[in-house]
């Protein structure tokens, strides 16, 4: 290659160098080389000094682990999103510049980076790499132009698909649809430079996708794409924004598609729901993050993994271990249990495979990673066993003895259990520092959200190599010390307890349902407990009976179903009525009855409960109870709990989580409400400690 003349810091995170006469600029700002203001400024600065006669071409290209991740959302609302050159002022000027300038795309060109890449004559893209435009994701639309020059360069009804689902593609697919020009296996800036001395016209400015027309309608219905949004979509207002702008690309001149794109962002950036969202995805990154744990402390190698138990959980654990590429040994103790589990296992990725999005070879290729077995010695091989058998302490502590015995040094022994003692089992081994509680939510292969549940002895480095191996399997680790129902069902608790108490007071079952889901919870409580099945709930409270204080309230509906056979979708009945076979909920006078009866035995008036209250006594509970979570230590942060609810319980992600719900709502307010339910209700609602304290230091968040 041509020799470097000199390297120059434009800023801290630009640097320049010219090569032979092409000038490379180079974004260095990590993690992602973000578009925040020292690389607006640099790149600024570069494109400036590519004006010297010397230069002929420009290429760009990011250091480290990728070309360019877009707009800093650290930046957003602080005082450095303001300091100019903006986005758009960079943007022009690179357009503007009379010389063929290339995008030598590696590793990711995300959002802004990816829109940085589309002011650019041409774009260059290694094998492998990620591209689009995600921000739909945190609630906005692209705004750097994204919605515009897509479309002008690879169709409405691709460039729509991609901006309002915030879908990425792969380098390879992104030259099948024309994003970028070349993919190439090998360095983009050695193939850039390599492109731009074989023939590239130097000296004249290069077409740029501004120059083209309005994008053809390619016969999208705009107004179809806008009525498929559903009420309930967590960024429902982000992808009509998305759908406006795209269709802006096919009837308006550049200029005017632009302000209106940018018009829109502005607009959103500031709107609640796209706030919540970047607290999710912010809150999502810290949870994987110790406190605690020396940040050099090196993960266990996992190789090969190990799942005891092929009923619900275990069937869904190995597939989601597989799809990570990891090898899985899958134990049951009965030839008809294992039969059955494989089977399952086949039949989703079959289902997975008809929707078109595993091809046949895949399903082989992943069915072929998870090895049946009838042997707990099979285990012993493992790196990581996950054992995901009956919820009966005595059955684990079993499997827990055996796998002591059998397991390899360093192997790490988790439990998937969803309340029980995660102590208690590492004390039946004579190496309690492997033990982990690793909470899987159902079905395994599809919720994000992974409890990593941290005992008094687990070593730092199990938790360390528990949250890593997480990440490799695309789960959202969150970290819980031990308590009864760990973080997110001993939330579920009191929040089930409040909306069985409406029910006696005066609501039915549709009527919670119906209130919570359209505050936007993806399923309201009854219809949840009907779909999971309320027969396991009715052997834990006979179990739990005699420990029960006799002078709190205690609601009997639930046990009164059970008792008539009602155990929910399975039986065709629960708090609802399901018609042969349906799985739609229809209410039912006859748990109306019960209702009312079992009401009048306890003694209470039915009354008018407006909507406002069902959201208070529910989710209010839910605040409540995190707050002592947060308080005991059990949770290392508010966020997390809201990342638990989000990813976990289908609480609105465009809420932000129960704990930023409240720090909304004001903690003042929230404490006032609370105390308001402990006068009528009694102790149930007594505050929880940090809450208080919080409120008595003026503090607007829990920590
Ligand atoms: P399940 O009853 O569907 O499956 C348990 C399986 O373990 C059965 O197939 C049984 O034959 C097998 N098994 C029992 N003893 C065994 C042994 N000694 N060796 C090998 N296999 C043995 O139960 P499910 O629902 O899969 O639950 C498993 C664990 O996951 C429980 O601890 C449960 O609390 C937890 N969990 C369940 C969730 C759910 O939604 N079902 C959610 C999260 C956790």
């Amino acid at each position: 290659m041509s020799e470097t003349k000199h390297i120059v810091d434009l800023s801290p995170a630009v640097q320049y160098e010219v090569r032979g006469d092409v000038a490379v600029i180079r974004l260095a700002n990590p993690p992602v080389n973000g578009l925040g203001d020292s690389i607006r400024t640099g790149l600024s600065a570069g494109i400036t000094a590519a004006h010297d006669d010397v230069v002929r071409a420009v290429v760009i290209v990011g250091a480290g682990k990728g070309f360019c991740g877009g707009a800093d959302l650290r930046e957003f609302g602080t005082p450095a999103a303001a300091v100019k050159p903006s986005v758009p002022d960079v943007f022009d000027q690179i357009q503007a510049l009379p010389k063929p300038v290339v995008a030598a795309i590696h590793g990711f060109a995300l959002g802004g980076g990816l829109e940085l890449a589309l002011v650019c004559n041409y774009r260059i893209a290694q094998t492998g790499a990620t591209i689009g435009l995600p921000e739909v994701n945190v609630g906005l639309l692209p705004g750097a132009g994204g919605t515009q020059r897509l479309p002008r360069l690879i169709g409405t009804a691709e460039a729509l698909n991609m901006i309002q689902n915030g879908t990425t593609v792969t380098a390879a697919r992104a030259a099948e649809l024309g994003i970028v020009d070349h993919c190439v296996p090998g360095d983009p800036l050695d193939a850039a430079l390599a492109f731009l001395s074989n023939g590239v016209p130097r000296g004249s400015a290069a077409p740029v996708i501004d120059q083209r027309p309005p994008a053809s309608g390619d016969g999208v219905d705009f107004d179809a794409a806008r009525r498929r949004v559903r009420p309930s979509t967590r960024n429902r207002v982000a992808q009509l924004a998305a759908i406006d702008a795209v269709e802006a690309a096919t009837t308006h001149r550049i200029d005017d598609g632009l302000a209106l794109e940018r018009e829109a962002f502005v607009r959103l950036v500031d709107s609640p729901e796209a706030k919540a969202l970047r607290h999710v995805f912010f809150a999502e990154k810290h949870a994987a993050k110790v406190a605690d744990i020396d940040r050099a402390t090196a993960p266990r190698p996992i190789e090969r993994v190990a799942v005891i138990g092929a009923g619900t959980m275990g069937t869904g654990i190995a597939m989601a271990f597989a799809n990570g590429g990891f090898p899985v040994d899958l134990i049951e103790q009965n030839t008809e249990a294992l039969d059955r589990g494989v089977a399952t296992i086949r039949r989703n990725y079959e289902a997975t495979a008809a929707k078109g999005r595993l091809t046949a070879q895949q399903v082989e290729q992943r069915l072929a990673l998870i090895e049946p077995h009838l042997d707990l010695h099979a285990a012993s091989t493992a790196d990581l066993v996950v054992e995901a058998v009956f919820e009966d302490m005595a059955v684990k502590r079993e499997v827990f003895a055996k796998l002591d015995i059998i397991c390899k040094p360093g192997a790490v022994l988790a439990s998937n259990t969803s309340r029980l003692d995660v102590n208690e089992l590492a004390r039946t081994v004579s190496r309690p520092q492997d033990v982990i509680g690793l909470h899987f939510f159902s079905p395994a292969n599809v919720m994000k959200l992974l409890e990593v549940v941290r005992g008094d002895a687990t070593a730092d480095d199990v938790v360390v190599t528990s949250l890593a191996v997480a990440q490799k399997i695309a789960k959202v680790p969150v970290l819980s010390k031990v308590c009864d129902g760990f973080i997110g069902n001993r939330m579920l608790s009191p929040y089930r307890r409040e909306a069985d108490f409406l029910l006696e007071e005066g609501a039915t079952p549709d009527r919670v349902d119906r209130v919570l889901q359209d505050f936007g919870l993806a399923m309201g409580p009854f219809a949840m407990s009907d779909l999971a099945g309320l027969d396991i709930g009715w052997a834990a409270r006979k179990r739990l009976a005699p420990t029960r204080p006799k002078h709190l309230r205690y609601s009997r509906v639930d046990d009164v179903l059970c008792e008539g056979g009602r155990f929910g979708q399975k039986t065709g009945s629960g708090y609802y009525r399901y018609v042969n076979g349906s799985r739609t909920p229809v209410p039912d006078p006859e748990v109306d009855a019960v209702i009312r009866r079992c009401a009048a035995e306890a003694g209470i008036d039915r009354r008018e409960i407006s909507d406002a209250e069902i959201v208070d006594r529910c989710i209010l509970a839910l605040v409540n109870e995190g707050a002592k979570i947060l308080g005991e230590g059990i949770a290392q942060r508010a966020s997390d709990i809201d990342v638990v609810y989000v990813d976990g319980y289908g609480f609105p992600a465009s809420r932000g989580g129960p704990m930023y719900y409240a720090q909304n709502l004001g903690l003042e307010e929230v404490l006032r409400r609370i105390r308001e339910f402990e006068v009528v209700h009694g102790e149930y609602w007594s505050p929880a400690p940090l809450l208080e304290q919080a409120v008595r230091n003026g503090s607007t968040s829990f920590q």
